[in-house]
């Protein structure tokens, strides 16, 4: 096979920083045909995939989880090209380690052009979406990369230093697990973010906690989305992390973000600390299912009873 990835200099040199946005060939490996597709869903046990629907481009956001109830992957695939659905099938590294080594000799490939980068803690999902979703607003806790495969998408990206678009409160609040996916967006906001059309064979990867999100312009949107941390990412995430817990357990209101010097050191051996000790994690949000497939009418989903509903257990 051919080199997985095509980057240009500056591409190259951004790469684990800000925008980086090159070519790939994961589509040649033959493993994103409806087929395969169909195949992968099959084998995805509950607690490594979500399935979600929103309302529709340019209404008022909302995102509901949900449930694939036995419909088979053939007819799931179905669903997301007639319906308005998003699918992420999670952890390639348990599940399908097939698609994983797509991803890791592509980050390979990125580390020898760029000397000195150091990426780690990869974990990649496949997203499967209809050609009419979204995702809404929100910032990512680790860089990601998308490789994007099939149909094209739009994306909205949003200067993650910008303090009105991404107040320190909300970025500790991502990075603590508190809130699900949304968090809050003007409309006007757009007229300051970059917007980016993926086409198949395209990747980009942003600036780390850059705001983003996404319209599907048209064909059923198949893409490999990589969380990735570098030691810089590592850095932000320990004093955002130790940033959170002191404003909201000790009542404090920390001023310093800075990734520099003995005082983010701190932070991070602190976040370690807090981390172990468990003290947040009866504040991380909690998902619920309240729809499934329809299995007679593809592409429809129905209610879940709202005495019905059960919480979504991730691994
Ligand atoms: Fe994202």
């Amino acid at each position: 096979m051919n080199k997985m990835i095509e980057a240009n200099q500056e591409a190259v040199e951004n790469f684990g920083k800000g925008l980086s946005h090159f070519n790939h060939n994961f589509a040649e490996s033959g493993l994103f045909t409806d087929e395969k597709l169909a195949q992968l869903i099959e084998r995805y046990p509950r607690e490594y995939y979500m399935i979600n629907t929103m309302t529709a481009q340019g209404d008022k956001p909302e995102w509901r989880s949900g449930e694939i109830n036995n419909v088979s992957g053939e007819k799931v695939l179905q669903a997301l090209t007639e319906g308005r659905i998003w699918l992420a099938l999670r952890r390639f590294d348990v599940v399908c380690p097939e698609y994983d080594e797509l991803v890791h000799e592509a980050f390979r490939e990125m580390e020898e052009l760029q000397p000195g980068l150091k990426t780690f803690k990869h974990n990649s999902s496949m997203l499967i979406s209809s050609p009419g979703a979204r995702v809404l607003y929100h910032a990512d806790i680790p860089y990601v990369c998308l490789f994007h495969v099939r149909g094209r998408k739009k994306l909205w990206l949003y200067d993650a230093e910008n303090k009105e678009h991404l107040p320190d409160r909300t970025l500790e609040g991502v990075i603590l697990k508190e809130t699900e996916e949304e968090i809050g967006y003007e409309e006007n906001w757009d007229k300051e973010a970059s917007e980016i059309v993926l086409e198949p064979g395209k990747a980009l990867s942003w600036q780390l906690n850059a705001p983003h999100r996404v319209d599907n312009l048209d064909g059923l949107n198949v893409s490999i989305t990589t969380d990735y941390f570098t030691p810089y990412a590592q850095k932000k995430y320990g004093v955002y992390y130790t940033n959170g817990v002191m404003r909201r357990k000790f009542g404090m209101s920390p001023k310093s973000t800075s990734t520099d010097g003995l005082g983010a050191y701190a932070k991070c051996a602190a976040a370690l600390a807090f981390k172990k000790s468990g003290m947040m994690s009866k504040d991380e949000r909690t998902m619920v299912s309240t729809f499934t497939l329809d299995p007679e009418n593809i592409g429809q989903i129905i209610d879940i009873p709202q005495n019905e509903r059960r919480e979504i257990v991730q691994l």
